[in-house]
């Protein structure tokens, strides 16, 4: 069976995505949301990391930045994401650069579950965190939930999902970090 038939659609309509043909985007926003291609990887790797030392530094230190950036976002890793079944890699991309990234993961359907959501640090503020959100809901209609993973003290990101309408439900300290498990329970959608 075709990833559309198992996942609700989600094959086709990030194919769609893939063709531009329900491009995200209005003409007042050129950022277009997409799915990555295997040529995208290079690029997310470098916002990742830039991304991941502009939030991260303060809490982690610079050294364990670099240590976990190197080591997860490596192209060759990405690459690997890309080709997974059951997952959505997007991009977003504006003037032939790539300024956001989202990576969720559909195994636990009808949950859906957020891994990555970064956008680069001179162009968050701007509608893209929720031009993300949006694309991955719309992609899912089987989804009833969006969970997700979030360090305590990066406010940024506690703000962002909070003003979404996420809920706290659980909390722990992992490898000496505290996480925050966010959920967002989804109106019932027409798949
Ligand atoms: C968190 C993140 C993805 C949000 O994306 P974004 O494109 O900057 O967010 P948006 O512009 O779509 O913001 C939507 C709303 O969320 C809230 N919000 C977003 N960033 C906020 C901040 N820094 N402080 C307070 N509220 C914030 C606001 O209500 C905002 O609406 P407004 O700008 O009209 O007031 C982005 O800031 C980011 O990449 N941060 C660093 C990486 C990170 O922490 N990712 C999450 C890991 S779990």
């Amino acid at each position: 069976m075709d990833a559309g038939g198992l996942y609700g659609g989600a094959g086709l309509r990030l194919r769609r995505l893939h063709a531009g043909a329900e491009g995200l985007g209005t003409l007042k926003d050129p950022v277009r949301i997409r799915a990555a291609l295997p040529e995208d990887v290079a690029a997310v790797s470098t916002l990742l990391i830039e991304t991941w030392h502009d939030t991260y530094d303060a809490l982690l230190g610079s050294d364990k930045v670099d240590e976990i950036t190197q080591l997860w976002h490596a192209p060759a890793v990405l690459l690997q994401q890309l080709k997974q079944p059951r997952i959505s890699f997007l991009v977003a991309e504006t003037a032939g650069q790539i300024v956001g990234h989202a990576f969720a993961s559909a195994w636990n359907l009808p949950a859906l579950e957020i891994a990555r959501l970064y956008v680069r640090p001179d162009r968050q503020r701007q509608g893209i965190g929720n031009r993300f959100l949006d694309a991955l809901i719309a992609l899912y209609p089987r989804a009833d939930k969006l969970s997700l993973s979030v360090e305590k003290f990066n406010f940024r990101a506690v703000a962002f999902y909070l003003h979404h309408g996420f809920v706290i439900h659980d909390e722990a300290v992992e490898d000496g970090a505290a996480i925050l498990f966010l959920e967002k329970t989804l109106p019932q959608r027409e798949p």
